[in-house]
């Protein structure tokens, strides 16, 4: 039994055996959180809630006279609260805000019910974790708010296998009026006390993801995106540590997002220095009217916990991705193809000749999957036209031929697409310049050239369901890379009313989900593969539909290790779509082994590669086989040494049955040829392991505790190496 509810106490408590999470109906109807860390057998409810302040004290409504607090333990800005409410005593902000009939908007949800199953429902129209009934139970709780009839059906699902709850919210509006909502999260955390660092992932097209850390002091740090998706300028991901955790000791808990659209995470320490974690939708441009009866289902959170360290919390969170996100079972245990892709060589100029010659060159270098990307349809040369014309540009390619010679040489048959989007310089915006999002009498801002569809609306999204079904309903195409290059501005639908149009950029994600959850059902062995200007939209949202997203369009060897290595925290690798470029100054040995902790792939001409460089790619091809299923795509990471924090990335991919690993090392700086180790974690203790470093044979133990002797092998600056280990007899 993973939930198990103590009646007299009105105790939950969630449980696997290294995780707890107990939470408490109090006196009141407020569900108070008592605790999340590891595993408690019991715990004390009065010693949790006891506050050394003054008592709480409210004016009776009818008698006008003085009642005092019935239950002793609680105090609106101290208390832990599950569901915190707005416009009471409790300053620290509402997760729902409703604006009442009266005009006000307090909110203040209370317990009415709760139902505990075994398994975890998927959500309706969202992207969320899958769990069976033999791995999982969830707690449904029902609220009411004190004022309408609004109720709130909050879930939590406890895995036996996995250190993560997942939570989420449902409005639902019994009143017989709308309802609008001005705030509407999906979770909400309350900690006792604020002793963190919160590491976070801040960006910028070409350097997607990296790791900043900022101690939590008095006040608010809120990590958002208003861009309208998950965006590269931050991440629905964070971590907070105690000052003392590192990769293999302490305390630290993770929040994930199950979302792609515009989302904040507020981070909120009070002036009793206890902190708020609060996430969900963000406010800007929302605001939700539920008609009657109408019920809104909002995003769904991980919050992961770790007792020893950054390393257990991010190979937990690999686990539940691999294991209960995504859809392609088949991908994640096979191999997911090597790809090569015509866009850095050719951007728009090709033709079918030289695609074919991509085609014919591709194999030898070991990919089994040929790309075409941008450029094939309408009349578009550069970035200037024709999205939303999804139809060949027969005069520049003949695709049958392309796609049967591609066939013919063994290969997977890949193709771009950036269905969302549409140019203003394209028949579809001639026609029907109402599909595009953008407010009436106001200068459109053009990103790359290009407007935003209203997906939202079940007309546009048909449309573009009906472009993207005809083309893989005429050509054999095996994958599709699904593009999305601009964020939101202006936003403004013409199929919604002026009371509704802050519901638009919610509509957008779910009508995107739609039409990523149709073309899953219609091609279900087409593989997928997201992109959005390289990883602008990097979340679990999108990797519930799809299993590969592009990790960034950075061609930098150097900018990609620090992509790589931050991305780690939150996300398996196997998902990190990352290629070999050629436009770069660093080694090709180095660029391969880079990519190589990600899917692996290749973004340049066959044809321009020196002997030497053909020779590497050869011999990466052997250690792909033997490697990178095991190791990258289903195995253990431990990253061993920061490159925010030395002048070495070190990570080591080591696979379930502890046989073999991969280690990456990449030095930056040129460094003296002194003695320096890199110790390997995540191997056998009563195992030998010989590496092709040295040629040695060492035990588990001399990896973890002496290291590999890095010195003079690999001092020259910018360059990376993959070291292989292998168990022997
Ligand atoms: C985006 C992608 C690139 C490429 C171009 C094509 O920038 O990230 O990989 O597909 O679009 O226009």
């Amino acid at each position: 039994m993973l939930i198990s509810y103590d009646k007299d106490r009105r105790v939950f408590h969630l449980h696997n055996k290294d995780i707890s999470y107990y939470l408490v109906v109090d006196d009141r109807g407020m569900l108070q959180h008592l605790y999340f860390g590891s595993y408690l057998p019991d715990i004390d409810i009065e010693a949790i809630t006891y506050h050394d302040i003054q008592k709480t004290t409210f004016l009776d409504k009818e008698t006008h006279s003085e009642k005092e607090e019935p239950f002793r333990y609680f105090h609106p800005e101290s208390s832990m609260l599950e569901v915190p409410s707005e416009g009471g005593a409790d300053k620290r902000g509402g997760m729902i805000v409703i604006r009442q009939k009266n005009g006000t908007a307090f909110t203040d949800f209370r317990y009415q019910d709760y139902s505990i199953a075994k398994g975890k429902p998927l959500l309706k129209g969202l992207p969320s974790i899958r769990g069976g009934s033999d791995e999982c139970e969830t707690l449904e709780i029902k609220l009411k708010d004190v004022l309408s009839n609004v109720y709130l059906l909050v879930r939590y699902s406890i895995f036996s296998d996995k250190d993560v709850i997942v939570r989420s919210a449902r409005l639902e509006n019994g009143t017989k009026e709308g309802v609008c909502l001005d705030k509407a999260f999906s979770a909400s955390l309350d900690l006792p006390d604020s002793d963190y660092f919160l590491c976070h992932f801040p960006g910028d097209w070409e350097q997607e993801r990296r790791f900043v850390e900022n101690r939590l002091a008095d006040g608010k740090l809120v990590i958002h995106s208003n861009f309208g998706f998950s965006s590269h300028a931050e991440n629905p991901f964070c971590i907070l540590r105690r000052p003392g955790t590192d990769e293999r000791h302490g305390e630290a808990l993770s929040f994930s997002l199950v979302y792609s659209g515009s989302f904040a995470i507020d981070v909120d320490v009070n002036r009793w220095k206890s902190t708020r974690v609060s996430m969900g939708l963000d406010d800007e441009d929302f605001a939700y009217t539920l008609s009657p009866n109408e019920s809104l289902q909002l995003p769904e959170v991980v919050m992961s916990y770790s007792a020893m360290g950054l390393g257990k919390l991010s190979r937990g969170l690999h686990d539940l991705i691999r294991d209960n996100l995504l859809k392609r079972d088949s991908y994640r245990k096979e191999e997911q193809g090597i790809v090569l892709n015509s866009w850095e060589d050719t951007y728009f100029d090709f033709d079918t000749a030289k695609i074919m010659k991509y085609i014919g060159a591709a194999k030898d270098i070991g990919a089994n999957v040929f790309v075409l990307d941008d450029g094939w349809f309408g009349h578009r040369d550069n970035d200037s036209s024709s999205l939303g014309d999804w139809h060949v540009n027969t005069a520049k390619i003949d695709l049958s031929k392309v796609v049967d010679f591609c066939h013919e040489k063994g290969l997977r048959f890949g193709i771009w697409m950036e269905p969302e989007i549409v140019s203003p310089d394209s028949d579809l915006f001639r026609t029907h310049p109402e599909y595009a999002l953008g407010i009436p009498g106001v200068d459109l801002s053009l990103i790359r050239h290009q407007l935003i569809l209203d997906i939202g609306n079940e007309k546009v999204r048909d449309y573009v369901w009906q472009q993207i079904d005809n083309l893989f309903k005429k050509y054999r195409i095996d994958y599709l890379k699904w593009d999305f290059n601009r964020y939101f501005t202006e936003v403004y639908s013409h199929f919604l009313g002026s009371k509704d149009q802050g519901k638009t950029m919610f509509g957008y994600v779910l009508g995107l989900y739609d039409l990523l959850d149709r073309f899953t059902k219609h091609y279900p062995d087409v593989f997928l593969q997201t992109c959005a200007s390289g990883g602008g939209r990097f979340d679990m949202g999108m990797l519930y539909y799809s299993s590969q997203i592009q990790g960034s369009d950075t061609s930098d060897a150097v900018d990609r290790s620090f992509n790589l290595y931050s991305t780690s925290f939150g996300y398996p690798l196997s998902v990190l779509g990352s290629h070999v470029f050629s436009n770069d100054s660093t080694s090709v040995a180095t660029r391969m082994a880079i990519a190589f902790f990600g899917t692996y792939g290749f973004e340049f001409n066959p044809d321009r590669l020196s002997e030497e460089d053909r020779d590497e790619i050869k011999k990466a091809e052997t250690v792909y086989s033997a490697y990178h299923l095991d190791c990258i795509q289903n195995g253990d990471l431990y990253r061993l040494s920061s490159p925010y924090q030395s002048n070495y990335l070190g990570m080591a991919c080591v696979s379930k049955d502890q046989k073999k690993a991969v280690v990456l090392f990449m030095n930056y700086r040129r460094e003296t040829p002194l003695s320096r180790f890199l110790k390997v974690y995540g191997l056998k203790d009563d195992s030998y392991y010989v590496n092709n470093l040295d040629g040695h044979s060492h035990s588990g133990p001399y990896y973890k505790n002496v290291g590999l002797n890095i010195s003079k092998r690999l001092t020259r600056g910018n360059e990376a190496r993959l070291i292989l280990l292998d168990e022997v007899d």
